[in-house]
């Protein structure tokens, strides 16, 4: 009989089983609710989106107005403006009034409703006003403004992966452009991503647009007892014991929740009715060699080989000092303008981070790869 395996891959539905987070929720949801907006940042992969999506829907029970759109690849000023427009459009969809409100204020876009083939209906967009580039981006801008001051409800706006805008040529002009609306508006926004650098200093920077615009919001991990206690009931609600070893996959997992979930994904799937070392650890092999993929093609492969011989040999041996000379001569690293700027890119990538005055690697399955592998 097939059985229902709890753990997740992707971005959580807002009814499945959630760890924990209540703080954040609490004080997210608390943000949100009073007009103030947040920059919501933590390595990949920990939950952010999950959790955002959760605090908007604590939101719309309250009656706000929840507007959801993500900047990931984002590729030209005119496709921020659409994507916003866009999200506006789908979430007043749900209210005859206000959905009335957004199409006459917003002009310069027109929705198209179609059904699609899942049952469901799907909205496009089409441009309507002949406007391009940074005309269209403050008209949409505009518009959302003007809407917000007419909705009688707390607006919320949600942008994931936010930081992509600075990989846009115009970034800089951009980034003004966005802040000038955004500062006078009623709404709220979550801004949020994983290249914590670029978007914390797009934030924190005295000379940028954005600076001081939104509170800091640093997502940590869950506490290890927490998530233990949460996999342990996971388990036990699909009729498999696992006791203790929820702490050692924990542990395996460094408290990551893709790991965590992963690799209690994959322990579920090998067990029978109980959990036992040899399963965890083939488990722990298993999301290895199926991160295998990721690790080298997406993580390793687009760095150049400075780059990467120091994320290496930071994986083997974490230092605070990558330019002391017999650090560089262990690990057979180049000159030391190469080994700064390589340490820039990698902090850029998120790769690495200085953690208590010691540089050491964000992901920390990663490490154990690299250590393992070379
Ligand atoms: N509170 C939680 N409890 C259990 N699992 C969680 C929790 N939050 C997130 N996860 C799991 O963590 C993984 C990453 O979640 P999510 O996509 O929300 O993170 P993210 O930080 O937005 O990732 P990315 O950096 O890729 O955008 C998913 O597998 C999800 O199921
Ligand atoms: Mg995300």
């Amino acid at each position: 009989m097939l059985r229902k395996n709890p753990f997740q891959l992707k971005v959580l539905p807002v009814d499945a089983p959630f760890c924990n987070r209540v703080k954040e929720l609490k004080e997210l949801a608390g943000y949100g609710y009073s007009g103030t907006s947040a920059v919501v940042y933590s390595p990949r992969r920990e939950g952010k989106t999950s959790l955002v999506n959760r605090v908007q829907n604590r939101l719309s029970e309250e009656g706000c107005i929840t507007v959801k759109t993500d900047f990931f690849s984002v590729f030209s000023i005119d496709d921020i403006a659409s994507r916003l427009a866009k999200a506006v459009f789908t979430e007043t969809k749900r209210h005859e009034s206000w959905y009335l409100k957004a199409i006459n204020t917003i002009k310069s876009f027109r929705p198209v409703f179609q059904p699609d083939p899942s049952g469901g209906v799907s909205l496009s967009i089409t441009p309507a006003s002949g406007k391009t580039g940074f005309d269209l981006l403050e008209d949409v801008m505009n518009s959302l403004q003007q809407l917000a001051e007419t909705l009688e409800h707390p607006v919320n706006i949600f942008i994931d992966e936010f930081q992509e805008i600075a990989d846009l040529k115009e970034s800089a002009k951009i980034e003004a452009t966005l802040r000038t609306y955004m500062q006078e508006t009623k709404a709220s926004f979550f801004f949020v991503g994983s290249r914590r650098r670029i978007l914390f200093d797009m934030f924190n920077e005295k000379s940028r647009p954005f600076y001081r615009m939104a509170v800091n919001y640093p997502v940590y991990k869950i506490e290890q007892d927490e998530l233990a206690k949460w996999i342990e009931e996971q388990f036990q609600n699909n009729g498999v014991i696992c006791g203790s070893l929820s702490k050692d996959l924990v542990k395996l997992a460094h408290s990551h929740t893709y790991y965590v979930q992963k690799l209690g994904m994959l322990a579920f799937s090998i067990t029978d009715t109980t959990l036992t070392a040899e399963i965890l650890k083939q488990a722990y092999i298993d999301m290895l060699e199926s991160e295998k993929t990721v690790f080298e093609e997406s993580y390793l492969k687009p760095l150049a080989p400075s780059q990467r011989n120091l994320l290496i040999a930071l994986a083997k041996e974490n230092t605070a000092k990558p330019l002391a000379k017999d650090y560089v001569k262990r690990n057979n690293l180049p000159a030391t303008s190469t080994i700064q700027s390589a340490i820039v890119a990698l902090l850029n990538h998120d790769l690495i981070q200085m953690e208590n005055g010691i540089y050491t690697l964000v992901d920390k399955v990663f490490q154990d790869y690299l250590i393992s592998t070379y």
